[in-house]
Parts: structure tokens; sequence; C-alpha cells
């Protein structure tokens, strides 16, 4: 509707000439720009391109350049410009801004303990009807107060001490999904309004925020939390206006001129309708027993949420109630917090272990004091490399902040250099193999250092081994680290091959190791020597080599053998394997030590069916991505019929797409398609590319 106004040809007259027109104009302008700024930045459901929002928003500068009269305080042109400030002025808090009660214990108890104490205050008996309350998601980020005069955005302060906060106005109009001006429909906006919320920035965000530091050689932030925290107390909004905040609202202080509806939760759907971001995971639920039920529906989205929460909020929904309950000092009656275990905690690094992988690879591994963090006790976090050690620049013996968010692996956030003690000590990589003893090497302009012993090295043996016996691979049931370990430590197994020698007695005479389990092992192995051709290949742990490219050299060369005789040429024509990977193939055969594992293999048995070599056929060099559904075949059936004829079918579309094969209902994939203008074929123009060179015959013979 707005847009329908909105896109007037450059050649149109914009009526910038006579003044009443161009107040107009700038007028449509800005109500289209906060339109789009809502739909972007709160409903997350932009509805033009960045080019066409440009292009809006550069008409009302150069419209405001032309006739400054006409520049409003909450034009979107005014968010960003005013000069530093030498420091906050102070606001006072007419409603004071409070903290609110947590409840630490875990689980259901906590609920219960809220719910019984409300209803004890309000003195239920157990035959009265649960209480309904308003369920909200705790973000964790900084609290702040928005004061709207006649809708229009007048203020924004911190929380400070409750009582009185920082005027933080011109960094809180920088936040673009903070409404300037409150969208109250046909109805007039309240004469005045205060929304409190959380101001806090988005995981994606701050991630991208400090690579952007990090490229500037700029410091960088430690979490979210301290990124939003940091961006809001500059007294330069130029630098706010860079960084990437979000808000939502929570609650009102002092209102006047507005008729406050009966629940809390009406309260937020009419923020929400204002054009305040307000959370969309808020439920009204009935009594303890649904609390617990939305802590732990919270609980297990916490992780994939796109922002940090540190728990739950539970508050009474009726106003009236609230009323009632009160305060007790400075928190509610009426609200409680309900936290999650921390994901972040402070530790001591005490030692940093050397790590050797599969394929040689050194990592460090921060050996920590233990620390409950994220539901679990951490006793390591993994450091990656060198580099990233001297850039975090921990050493053994510091304070540092550990993190563990869902099932990641911990990892070191920061060190606390305030509470680093005088010996401290840094880390250097050793020049010897913790392990073997072999050379490390670390190439130029490589980030990781390896062991140069290959399978010499006990370490890289074993992971190989790991590998090989791995689901993906070999699939060997039952052959873990713990066995691996012991074969390898007494020297039965030097090799993959020489497990296919090992007796039932062998393994019956390891540890922890029953008459049962040393059968089923047998068993097992003998199993695993029926196997794929790309199982095999991806099983050798040839560095570079996934399953995916496993799977490609297997199709393409059909055979171990021409995939062995294969020089760079012919490996680097497959359009998915490029110079590294083909080096590191070509040399991998070359070594005559795997040359003999190979060879031992498939004496021990191991085999698989032949697979016919790669087809080619009139789709010889073309890829296509199949989407929705064909009108005879299906996705299976077309994705062999392109194969046959010499085709290949991949899952999403590139540059490197020759055609997407569509059907009905196509997804996303059709879309990018057109962006990308690749042609688009049915399945009848399929079966006709293939036919093709039988029609032509058939028309040379008649
Ligand atoms: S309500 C009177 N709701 O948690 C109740 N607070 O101590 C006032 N917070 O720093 C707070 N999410 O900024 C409320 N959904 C939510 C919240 C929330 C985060 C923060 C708030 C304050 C602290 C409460």
């Amino acid at each position: 509707m707005i847009q329908g106004m909105l896109f007037s040809s450059p050649s149109e007259p914009s009526g910038a000439s006579a003044p009443t027109a161009a107040g107009e104009r700038a007028a449509t302008l800005r109500s289209a720009i906060a339109a789009h700024d809502h739909r972007y930045y709160v409903l997350d459901a932009p509805t033009v391109s960045d080019a066409e929002y440009d292009a809006l928003y550069r008409e009302l500068q150069q419209l405001e350049a032309q006739h400054p009269e006409l520049i409003t305080p909450d034009s979107p042109t005014q968010r960003v410009g005013g000069r530093p400030l030498p420091e906050f002025p102070a606001v006072r808090h007419t409603v004071p801004m409070l903290s609110i009660r947590t409840e630490t214990d875990t689980e259901a108890s906590g609920a219960r303990t809220f719910d019984a104490r409300v209803r004890r205050e309000l003195g239920l008996t157990e035959s009265d009807p649960p209480i309904a309350y308003l369920a909200e998601l705790k973000f964790d980020g900084l609290a702040v107060s928005l004061r709207y005069e006649a809708g229009v955005l007048v203020q924004g302060a911190t929380r400070g001490d409750g009582e009185t906060g920082e005027d933080i106005t011109q960094n809180i109009r920088t936040v673009r999904a903070i409404p300037l001006r409150l969208n109250s429909g046909d109805a007039p906006p309240p004469a005045m309004i205060e929304i409190r919320g959380e101001v806090y920035m988005r995981r994606a965000d701050f991630e991208r925020l400090n690579d952007r530091q990090r490229a500037a050689g700029e410091k960088t932030f430690v979490n979210p939390r301290n990124s939003a925290a940091g961006s809001l107390r500059q007294l330069d909004s130029n630098i706010t206006a860079k960084r990437p905040l979000s808000f939502f609202a929570y609650g009102l202080g002092e209102v006047t001129g507005w008729k406050l509806p009966e629940t809390h939760g009406e309260v937020l759907d009419a923020l929400e309708r204002f054009g305040l971001p307000v959370d969309k995971h808020r439920r009204r639920v009935l009594g303890a027993e649904e609390l617990i039920a939305f802590h732990q529906k919270i609980a297990e989205l916490r992780d994939a949420l796109p922002f940090d929460i540190d728990g739950v909020v539970y508050k009474a929904d009726s106003l009236a109630l609230q009323q009632r309950l009160g305060f007790v000092t400075r928190e509610p009656r009426w609200a409680v917090a309900h936290k999650y275990p921390a994901q972040e905690q402070f530790t001591t690094v005490q030692h940093i272990d050397v790590q050797v992988g599969r394929t040689g690879r050194l990592t460090p591994v921060a050996k920590l004091a233990p620390v409950f963090v994220g539901g679990v006790t951490v006793t390591n976090a993994t450091l990656h490399n060198e580099d990233e050690i001297r850039r975090k620049d921990v050493r053994i013996g510091d304070t540092v902040i550990v993190r563990r968010a869902g099932d990641v692996i911990p990892e070191i956030v920061a060190v606390v250099a305030e509470r680093r003690p005088e010996d401290a000590c840094a880390f250097e990589m050793p020049r010897q193999c913790p392990v073997c003893g072999s050379a490390v090497i670390r190439e130029e302009g490589e980030v990781d250092a390896y062991c140069s012993g290959e399978l010499f090295c006990p370490s890289q043996r074993k992971q190989a081994l790991l590998h090989f016996a791995g689901r993906r691979a070999m699939d060997i049931e039952g052959l873990g680290d713990k066995i691996i370990e012991q074969l390898v430590d007494k020297a039965m197994v030097q090799s993959a091959a020489d497990l296919y020698r090992l007796t039932q007695n062998d393994f019956a005479g390891l540890d922890r190791m029953a008459e049962k389990s040393a059968a089923n092992l047998c068993a097992a192995l003998e199993k695993s020597k029926t196997t794929t051709l790309d199982r095999f290949i991806f099983a050798l742990g040839v560095r570079h080599v996934g399953e995916a490219t496993a799977r490609d050299l297997a199709r393409h060369f059909g055979s171990l053998e021409a995939l062995m005789n294969a020089d760079h040429d012919a490996l680097t024509g497959i359009s998915e394997i490029g110079g590294v990977m083909a080096e590191s193939i070509l040399s991998f055969f070359s070594e005559p030590r795997n040359r003999n594992v190979i060879a031992a293999l498939r004496t021990a048995g191991i085999h698989w069916p032949e697979v016919a070599a790669a087809a080619t056929g009139p789709l010889t060099g073309l890829t296509f991505v199949l989407t929705g559904t064909l009108p005879t075949m299906s996705r299976d059936e077309a994705d062999r019929r392109i194969v046959d004829a010499g085709g290949k079918v991949t899952g999403s579309v590139s540059k490197k797409t020759s055609y997407v094969l569509a059907g009905d209902a196509p997804g996303s994939t059709l879309a990018k398609a057109q962006a990308l203008r690749i042609p688009v074929l049915d399945e009848a123009a399929l079966l006709h590319m293939i036919e093709q060179p039988v029609s032509k015959n058939a028309q040379a013979t008649s």
C-alpha cells in the first residue's frame, strides 16, 4: 500500500519545488522508511531490497538538505549525527527501575517456590484456581527506559542504580529496532509512556562485529552482553550507530494519558502494536506446573536462539494482582527470574597440553581447574593452534573465562589480564612431537603445526585406526578408542591391515574385554570386510579426502586401481577436486607403505562390488539441481537418469549449476536459480535433452 505511492520514477515531478508537496513527500518517505525499518529490524521480514531502501533514504536526505525546515526529530535521517558528549547527563526515574528476585533453585522447585509464595501472599488456598502468569525470556543485555511523549521518542536512559540512570538518548536513537515514533494507528498516542526493555546484541551480529574489530586491529569483545554494554556507553553516538544493537520491550515505567489494559500480556501486545520489538516466546500459563514446562521448553531452545538469555522470567499476568502483591524493598513480589546454569565461568589454566591428531596436527589444549559451566564440569578447552593462543594471549597460570554453550566444545573466551600472576608462563609449540619425538613442522603461511612421524607416531596411528573403524568408514562396531589404545601400546597392531590378523584370543587378553565382546569384535571385523569403494577410500584417511570427496572419487574412477593410477590431470579433471586435494591423493598413493597396507587389506579379504565408472553421455559436463515434485519420475529416478547420461546432481544452486530441474512446489532453490539466471527445466525438457542424440539419429535416418 505504502509502496504504491513510493516508487515514483525519477522523472516524475517529486514536488520538491513546491514546499507543501515537498513536505508531503518527506512525510510519506519518513513513514515508509519507518515501516521498512519495522519490517526489517522488528518483524525480520523485509519487503524491499537494500537498494530500494537506500533509494528512499537518499531521496529523503536530499529533500531535507533542500528544505531543512522539513527535518523532524523522528525523521530516520536523524538517528545519527549528534556531537560526542562530554559525559552523560543524569536522569531520575520517577518510577524506579527495579531488579527482580532470582530463583536459583533448579528446575521444578524454583517455579513451585515462587507460585507458593504468591498464593500465600494473596491468602489463597488449595481449592482456589491456579494463578495466570506471563512467562518471558530473560534477555542478557542492558536494561533501558525509553520515554515517548505524544508518541515521539524523547529520551533513552540506562537503569543506573534504579533511581538515577544516565541519559543515553543519542545512542538509543541509533538502534534501528527502536521506533522514533510510536504507531498508534488512528488512536492518539499515549500522552507520555516509558517503555522498559533490554538492549542486546544478537550472537551472529556480535561475531561479525568482532571480526570487523579484529580486521581493523581494534579490541574485540568478550561476549554479546559486554559488546552491547560497551556500545551503549559510547559518548560518541556515531560509534554506537555502527554497532548492531537490538532491543526487546518487556514492561512499563511511568504512563500518563493512556488507559492501561488489565494484564501484562495485553500491555506487551499493545507495545508490539506500537511497533516495538517484543519477543515472541512469551506465553500466558496457569500455575506452577505450566511454569515448569515453559522453563524446560526454553532450556531446550536456548542454544538455538539467535541471542543469549540467562533464564526465564515469570510475572503475575493481572496488573491488579501485581498491585496487590506490591514490593519487598527493591523487588516486586509478583515477578521472579529463574536462571539457567551460566554458560561462562572463571577458572585458571593449569597447563597447556599438546594433542596429536590423525593427520599429525598438533592441537594445544588448556588443562583447567575443574569448573561447572553450561551444566557440566569442564577440565579441558581447545586452544586450536599457536596463533590462537597468541591472539588471546593465554598463558599458563592465567585466570580465564571459559564458555560452554550446548554441546559445543568448551572454549576460552578471554584472559582476565588483571589477574595474571607474575610467574604466568607463555606457551611454546614443542619442536618435537610430544608423543613420538619426531620433528614438528609448520609450513610457511600455515596456522597448524604437524608431527612429521606419520604412522610411526603412535598417536597418529591410533587416530588413523579410529578413523578407519569409524561408523562412516569401515564401520567396525565395538572397536573404540580404549581398545585401539591398548592394541597400539602393546604393539599388536601397526597398520589397519593388522586388525584383520587378530584372533578372538588376542582380544580376550585385553583389559576390560569380556569373552562375549571379543567374539562380537571378531564378528564385526569379519562383517566389515564387505564394504563399498567409497567407504574404503574414506577409511584410508587421505588428508583432505572427506566422505563426499571419497564418493566423488569412487563414482568417477569406478575402481581402486584406476584411482591409484590416476595422475594430477585425471584428478583435477573432476570438478570437485582442486590442486591441493589432488597433491594429497597423489602423495598418499605414491607412498609404498600405504600401497603395502592396501594390498594387505585386500589379501585379508576386504572387498566391494565394482561400481561402473561415471557414464559419459549427452549430459556430460552438466550439473543439475533438483527441486519440487516431478510429474512422473521420483527424485531418485531423475538423479539416476541424469548420472546415467553423464551429468551430475548437486544439492544447492551456485554459479556452477548448469540447469535447475523444477517440479511442483519448488523450494527457494527456484528463486535462487532465477536470481542467478540459471536456466530452469521441467521433466519433459530434461528427457528431451537425454534423448536428443537419439532423435537426431532418427532424423538422420528418416
Ligand atoms: S522485568 C520489575 N523482564 O533482568 C521487573 N526483566 O533484575 C523489572 N531482564 O536488569 C524487570 N529480561 O533488564 C524483566 N523479560 C524480562 C527481562 C528482564 C531481562 C533484566 C532486566 C534487569 C534484570 C532484572
